[in-house]
C-alpha cells in the first residue's frame, strides 16, 4: 500500500521536517483510474496543483495532456518530455508576452474569458484555437473562484463570433465549477450553459475543468459518482451528440499520493483555566499549508509513534511571525494530551496545492521540500 511506503520510506531515511512525500505510482494510478471512468475526455493535469518534475514525467509516460498556466509552466512540461500540441495554456490572465512565447513553443491551445485577451491570441497565437471561460453558476465549492474567472454565456457568445472573425479557431467552451467540488451535480449548470451557445454557435469543444473532490476529514463522492452525474448532464444537454470533451483534474491526481510529515515546535496554554493547548508545528500557512487558509482544507493529522490515548481540544497554528499563520481555530481539532515539542505529526492527502503554494522564504523558513517515491513510469510491483 502507498502510505505504507511513505511510511517506511520516513521510517528509514527519516528527513528534516518538515516534508512532503510523495508517491508517483499513486499519481499513475490516479491518472489510470480516472482516464477509464472518464472515457473519451481528454484529461490535462493542471500543473499548478504540483508541479514535481516527476510528477510531469509519470504522466507524460501515461498519457496524460497538460493544463498549464504560464510560460514556466511550459517549460517544465516540455522539459519532461511532453509535446507541446497537448498542452492547454488555461489561465486567462495572460500578457502578451507570455503568449507570444507560448506561441513559439508550440502551443496551439488557449482559454480566455476577455476580448483584450482574445486580440492578444489574434495577434500573438494567430490561427490557434481558443475556448471561451464560462462562468457558471451552481453550489459553491471548498475553494471557490468567485467570479474572478469567466464570463456570462451571452458574453462568451459574442467572443466565440469575435474569435472566429479574428481568423481563430473558435473550438468551444471551458468552464470550472470550483476546486474540491464537493456536489457532482455542479457541472450541470455548465454544461447546460454551453449547450445553449452550442445551439447559436459551433461547439466543437467542451473543457470541464478540474473539481473533483478527493476526502480529507470531509468526505468526497467518488470518482465513479462525479463521472455518472458529468456523463448523465451530458446526455440530457447535449442529445444529439456531446463534443470533444476536455477534463483539468489537479487535486484529484495528486492530493491521495502525498504525505507531509511535521514537528510540534511548541504546546502551549494561553491561561491557566482554558484548556485548548496551542499547537505550533513547523509547517504553516506560508510554507506548505496555504489551503488552510478561511480553514478551508481541513487535513488529517495523524500523530506518530506513542501517545497518550487521551486527546484534548487544540488550536493548530504554523511557525511563523504571522497572526494569520493560524491553520484551525474554529474547526474542532483534538490532539494526544501528551503531545510535546518534538514529537511529529502527519499530515495527510497533501500532495496538491501544498509545495507549490510553499513561500520562498518567509521568516527565513524554506519552501517545502518534497521527497519523490517510485518514478510512476513503469509496475514495480
Ligand atoms: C483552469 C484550471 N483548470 C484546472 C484546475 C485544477 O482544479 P482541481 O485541482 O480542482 O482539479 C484549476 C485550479 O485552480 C484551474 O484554475
Amino acid at each position: 500500500m502507498s502510505a505504507d511506503r511513505i511510511l517506511d520510506f520516513l521510517e528509514r531515511a527519516d528527513p528534516p521536517t518538515p516534508c512532503l512525500v510523495l508517491d508517483v505510482d499513486v499519481v499513475r494510478d490516479r491518472y489510470r483510474e480516472l482516464s477509464a471512468l472518464f472515457d473519451k475526455v481528454s484529461l490535462y493535469y493542471a500543473v499548478k496543483a504540483n508541479p514535481e518534475p516527476a510528477v510531469v514525467r509519470a504522466l507524460v509516460a501515461a498519457g496524460s495532456r497538460f493544463d498549464v498556466a504560464s510560460p514556466a509552466e511550459i517549460e517544465l512540461c516540455l522539459a519532461c518530455g511532453a509535446r507541446p500540441e497537448s498542452l492547454s495554456y488555461g489561465n486567462t490572465i495572460k500578457k502578451p508576452a507570455d503568449i507570444a512565447v507560448a506561441y513559439a513553443a508550440g502551443v496551439r491551445d488557449f482559454v480566455f474569458d476577455a476580448e483584450e485577451d482574445l486580440e492578444n491570441l489574434a495577434r500573438h497565437a494567430p490561427g490557434s484555437s481558443v475556448s471561451v471561460r464560462i462562468l457558471v453558476d451552481g453550489p459553491d465549492s471548498v475553494t471557490p473562484f468567485g467570479r474572478k474567472f469567466g464570463c456570462e454565456p451571452e458574453l462568451a457568445l459574442i467572443l466565440l463570433k469575435r474569435a472566429a472573425a479574428l481568423g481563430l479557431d473558435a473550438a468551444g467552451v471551458a468552464f470550472h465549477v470550483g476546486s474540491q467540488q464537493l456536489d457532482p451535480r455542479a457541472w450541470d449548470a455548465g454544461i447546460a450553459a454551453a449547450a445553449k451557445i452550442a445551439a447559436e454557435v459551433p461547439v466543437r469543444r467542451l473543457n470541464l475543468g478540474g473539481g473533483l473532490g478527493i476526502t480529507y476529514r470531509e468526505h468526497a463522492p467518488a470518482p465513479a459518482d462525479y463521472a455518472d452525474a458529468i456523463f448523465g448532464s451530458l446526455r440530457r444537454h447535449f442529445p444529439d451528440g456531446v463534443p470533444e470533451l476536455l477534463m483539468e483534474p489537479g487535486r484529484a491526481l495528486v492530493a491521495p499520493a502525498g504525505l507531509i510529515r511535521t514537528e510540534v515546535v511548541l504546546v502551549a496554554r494561553k491561561s491557566t483555566v482554558d484548556e485548548t493547548r496551542w499547537v505550533y508545528l513547523d509547517v504553516g500557512r506560508y510554507n506548505g499549508l496555504a489551503e488552510t487558509e478561511n480553514e478551508a482544507i481541513a487535513y488529517r493529522l495523524v500523530p506518530v509513534g506513542e501517545q497518550s490515548a487521551g486527546t484534548g481540544p487544540v488550536i493548530v497554528a504554523g511557525p511563523t511571525c504571522d497572526g494569520d499563520d493560524v491553520l484551525y481555530q474554529r474547526t474542532p481539532y483534538r490532539l494526544p494530551l501528551s503531545l510535546r515539542g518534538g514529537d511529529r505529526l502527519d499530515i495527510l492527502d497533501a500532495g496538491a496545492y501544498t509545495a507549490s503554494y510553499s513561500s520562498v522564504a518567509f521568516n527565513g523558513i524554506p519552501p517545502l521540500r518534497t521527497y519523490c517515491l517510485g518514478t510512476g513510469v513503469e509496475d514495480d510491483g
